[in-house]
């Protein structure tokens, strides 16, 4: 008979104790992973400067963190900078994929998008990176494309319901058949 095992997770948002957690999940990402994520070639010491820089400033970090508290999951939203959008990033280890984990921190990045009051969203990766342009089309994102690179812009409206951030489970484990 087949039997799922269900194991549950919380989104919730990192605070900069929390940082190690996040260098981990991006080290663990494959090369695939690392190129879709940072549209190059990041190497383990880049990774752990990065997710430095992540909690150093006015960066949020929001993350789907499984049942034995290690980040499997995140999106991270960088502040407006003159003249420039927001920017987001997502990140999903490959084991946890197509559970709904990333849609879930898009919500969560979205609802802290509109508490802030940013009009827009901006999300990069390579142009070969279908994964990522079908998630933000789901949230309304339009892209363009140059030199290899896709562009997408989401718009953030003002009007619409906060969605709650926390506490938010959702189920991710393996199903598991016997
Ligand atoms: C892109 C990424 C974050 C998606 O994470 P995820 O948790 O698997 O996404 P979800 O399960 O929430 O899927 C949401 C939607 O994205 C799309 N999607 C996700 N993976 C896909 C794939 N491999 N192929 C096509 N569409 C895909 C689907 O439309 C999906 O909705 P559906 O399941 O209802 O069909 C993940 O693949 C990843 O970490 N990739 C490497 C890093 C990266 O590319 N980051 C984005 C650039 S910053």
């Amino acid at each position: 008979m087949a039997r799922a095992h269900h194991e549950l997770g919380t989104i919730r948002e990192l605070s900069k104790s929390d940082q190690a957690l996040h260098r981990d999940h991006l080290l663990r990402l494959d090369a695939e992973g690392r190129r879709d994520r940072f549209n190059g070639v990041a190497d383990d010491n880049f990774i752990a400067a990065y997710s430095q820089r992540c909690f150093a400033g006015r960066t949020r970090v929001f993350a789907y963190v499984d049942a034995g508290g290690a980040v499997r999951g995140t999106a991270e939203l960088h502040p407006p900078t003159a003249g420039e959008p927001a920017d987001v990033a997502f990140s999903v280890e490959n084991e946890f994929r197509r559970r709904g984990i990333a849609s879930r921190l898009f919500e969560a990045v979205i609802a802290a998008a509109r508490y802030s009051r940013f009009r827009q969203l901006r999300i990069t990766s390579t142009a070969t990176n279908l994964a990522m342009r079908a998630l933000a089309r789901k949230f309304g994102a339009s892209f363009t494309f140059e030199a290899g690179e896709a562009t997408g812009i989401l718009p953030v409206h003002p009007t619409e319901a906060l969605a709650r951030l926390a506490p938010l489970r959702v189920a991710a484990a393996p199903i598991a058949a016997e």
